[in-house]
């Protein structure tokens, strides 16, 4: 049954043009990856938006439609996309590479339209990400320069390309760890410190600041403070436009969102949790600078105190030894293998303990999230959702929320939110899996 309501939201009309900062491994494998969907040599494994369904209604009326038949999602081959990178490589020679996709099968066969991608110079600073040099770099006096170039940069876009909507993602790299300071808490002190070249306004940041005032969403793959400020969340308030992230919940932190609320439903209790990886693509080699390894860790930190709530459960939780730790390892490219080792207890505290070996292959896992982000992201600017986008926490390690609201990263309490958020828009009753109805029989 229908019930009331439901947003009006614009049609997905013409083009769909999805701008991302950094061509790196994710970047290309994600848009290899759509233009092997489109040509039916692939399929879009792991986005939730292009395979999964939604149930609606009771579970007797047997509704469960495609999500992307449910909601206007805009189809792939109305997708085009443009990127910025310091590093020259169109997108064909950055994803031979990464060397994530194989090459013979699902590169050579589409070589000329990835040569047809080639990077917009970057406004990058060597500050914030110690381990890479860039020649295909913006100049400018000051950082507003920068972020004025940006915002041309993006109108050019939509007019070359004939985008009707835009979105952009930040895909590239780690920058260096920074907290929120007086430079972020409003728009004015936001210009003024562009204008100052403060060092309290990193790269990722000009890129929001164009994004919103060019009327683009913006969401973020990694840990950088980026968006997560006031003065940018106000901006996107204001200008009625959605922003999200931080930090693609990909392979280790989605297995730890997946466990660390299984104990908790149990009450079992933990003592430990040893993460490590090795990985030796890019991302692996930039985090290998202390300064950006720290903004990974408090990303990949926070999971499991707001999952365990340990000042609740002190007898469970009181006392957790969580340590992360990467490992950057040429060899293993970004087929990444992440080692967890969870020291659990039960019944009258009795240790037990649980090995994960992940051999994952980060950037496949990371593509689907990207897509699905581009068309999400669009779908909630045509229904007018602004500002902060939690129902999308789905997809971040560390979610943004509302000022003074814990972020909730149980993968599935995640999803359930996803899909009552598709049912809200589209006027479908919530589903609360009471179901005494199909029991007490009035
Ligand atoms: N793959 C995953 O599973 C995963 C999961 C979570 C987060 N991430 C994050 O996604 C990002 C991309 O990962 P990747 O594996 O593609 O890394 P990558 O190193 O292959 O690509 C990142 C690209 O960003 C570029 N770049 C750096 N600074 C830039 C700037 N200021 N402007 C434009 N481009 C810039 C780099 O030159 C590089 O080409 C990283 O920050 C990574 O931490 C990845």
């Amino acid at each position: 049954m229908a019930v009331e309501g439901g947003r009006d939201i614009a049609p997905a009309k013409g083009k769909l043009g999805v701008m991302l900062v950094g061509l790196g491994a994710v970047s290309t494998t994600f848009i290899a990856g759509v233009e092997n969907v489109r040509r039916g040599t692939g399929l879009p494994i792991g986005s939730l938006s292009q395979i999964g369904t939604i149930r609606l209604g009771k579970r007797t009326e047997k509704r469960s439609p495609k999500i992307k038949e449910f909601v206007p999602l805009t189809d792939l081959t109305d997708l085009v996309f443009a990127a910025w990178d310091p590093i020259p490589d169109d997108a064909y020679t950055g994803a031979v590479k990464a060397g994530v996709l194989d090459r013979h099968e699902h590169l050579e066969p589409i070589a000329d339209f990835l040569k047809g991608i080639k990077p917009l110079p970057a406004a990058f600073d060597q500050h914030y990400v110690k381990r890479l040099t860039g020649t295909n770099v913006k100049q400018g006096k000051t950082k507003r320069d920068l972020a004025e170039q940006l915002r041309q940069d993006i109108r050019d876009f939509k007019k070359r390309s004939g985008a009707d909507r835009l979105v952009m993602i930040w895909a590239a790299s780690t920058e260096v760890f920074l907290t929120p300071g007086p430079a972020h808490q409003s728009l004015q002190a936001f210009e003024r410190a562009m204008e100052q070249n403060d060092p309290a306004i990193a790269p990722s940041m000009l890129y929001a600041y164009a994004a919103l005032m060019e009327n683009v969403p913006f969401a973020n793959g990694a840990p950088n403070l980026t968006v997560d400020v006031p003065a940018l969340q106000h901006l996107a308030e204001e200008r009625k436009l959605p922003i999200g992230g931080k930090d693609f919940k990909t392979g280790q932190t989605m297995m730890k969102t997946v466990l660390a609320p299984a104990f908790k439903a149990r009450m079992l209790g933990l003592a430990g949790w040893y993460s490590t990886n090795i990985l030796g693509n890019r991302d692996g080699e930039v985090l290998d600078d202390p300064e950006s390894f720290k903004t990974k860790e408090e990303s990949k930190l926070g999971v499991l105190e707001y999952i365990l709530q340990p000042d609740q459960y002190p007898e469970l939780y009181g006392n957790v030894f969580h340590k992360v730790r990467i490992n950057y390892y040429p060899p293993r490219g970004d087929n990444k293998e992440g080692w967890d080792n969870i020291d659990i207890f039960g019944w009258l505290g009795y240790p037990m303990q649980i090995k994960v070996d992940f051999l994952c292959r980060d950037s496949i896992l990371a593509a689907p999230i990207v897509l699905d982000l581009a068309l999400f992201f669009d779908l909630a600017q045509r229904a007018r959702l602004s500002g902060i986008q939690e129902w999308l926490s789905f997809y971040f390690k560390s979610p943004q929320t509302a000022p003074g609201l814990y972020p909730e990263h149980d993968l599935f309490i995640q999803h359930t939110k996803l899909k009552n958020t598709l049912r809200w828009l589209m006027g479908e009753e919530q589903i609360t899996h009471l179901g005494i109805e199909y029991y007490e029989k009035a």
